[in-house]
């Protein structure tokens, strides 16, 4: 059985100016995508999407007028084949503070609305789309959904409530959706990175000191991953019909403790 072959589609990576997703974007285009990059930060994005000869469409995931206006640029590069849900993020708080005072509910509605409720606006969207799409081989198939949940999922740690929540629910929704979508041929799966090393853990000595201390809790290799490395995985998923409905853990083993 012959990989997905990406040559002339069109593909859509949210978050795509950054991190995982940007390492994403650079591996599909290598692969003969067209690649829109869906994302809020301009500059990067828009520089991104020129080097790679894609579109950069200015997005945020959660709203349905951007996540439209994602999916109506891939269509004019290609037929859309593939959506990789990377844009994410994480704000740190405890259910109740050293003083015992309960977290802002905003706080966890905000980290919800990105990332869990962002991931399946997108999602809908562009499975809607690909739908209308011609097979592309003999099963059938038509497209490929990715999105990117966490180890946090699993072993979220003290603070995590909102951001392991929101990847937890991303999780939960894999496996549905994917049954949802069979009967159009759109597989979905999901990976779970663990402590991979892109600008989420922000910038400066101070960034570095916790990257550092991070990798050392990693089993092996001990060090952080590189976004390249959650990109292999992203294109596997992608390109390997057989893999459907699932979700994997890409995290050298590591086990994250409470704190
Ligand atoms: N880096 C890690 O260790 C790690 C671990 C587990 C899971 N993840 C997940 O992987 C994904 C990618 O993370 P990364 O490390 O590459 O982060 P990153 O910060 O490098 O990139 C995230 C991108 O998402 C974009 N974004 C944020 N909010 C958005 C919105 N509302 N609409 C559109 N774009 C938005 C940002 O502008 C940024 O370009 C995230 O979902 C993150 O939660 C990362």
């Amino acid at each position: 059985m012959p990989r997905m072959n990406l040559s002339g589609a069109s593909a859509i990576v949210t978050g795509g100016a950054s991190g995982i997703g940007e390492a994403s974007a650079r591996q599909l285009a290598g692969a003969g995508a067209r690649v829109v990059i869906a994302d809020l930060q301009e500059q990067r994005g828009a520089a991104v999407a020129g080097e790679l000869g894609g579109a950069f469409v200015k997005c945020d995931v959660s709203s349905a007028d951007d996540g439209a206006a994602a999916v109506a640029a891939a269509g004019e590069l290609g037929p859309l084949r593939v959506l990789v849900n990377s844009a994410g993020l994480g704000r740190a708080a405890r259910t109740i503070d050293r003083n015992n005072r309960p977290m802002d509910l905003g706080v966890f509605e905000f980290v919800i609305k990105v990332n869990l409720l962002g991931s399946f606006n997108m999602l809908r969207l562009a499975a809607a789309a690909m739908a209308g799409t011609e097979p592309v081989d003999d099963d059938g198939g038509r497209g490929v959904i990715i999105n990117m949940a966490s180890v946090a999922a699993f072993d979220g740690q003290i603070g995590q409530a909102a951001y392991a929540a929101s990847k937890g629910g991303i999780v939960g929704m894999t496996l549905p959706i994917a049954r949802d979508l069979c009967a159009c041929g759109i597989r979905v799966n999901t990976i779970a990175p663990g402590l991979i090393d892109t600008p989420i853990y922000g910038q400066g000595e101070e960034a570095e000191a916790v990257k550092a201390k991070l990798g050392r809790s990693v089993l092996f290799p001990k060090r952080l991953g590189a976004a390249e490395e959650l990109a292999y995985m992203v294109l596997d998923l992608i390109t390997n019909p057989y893999m459907n409905g699932e979700v994997v853990r890409v995290d050298a083993g590591v086990r994250l403790p409470p704190r």
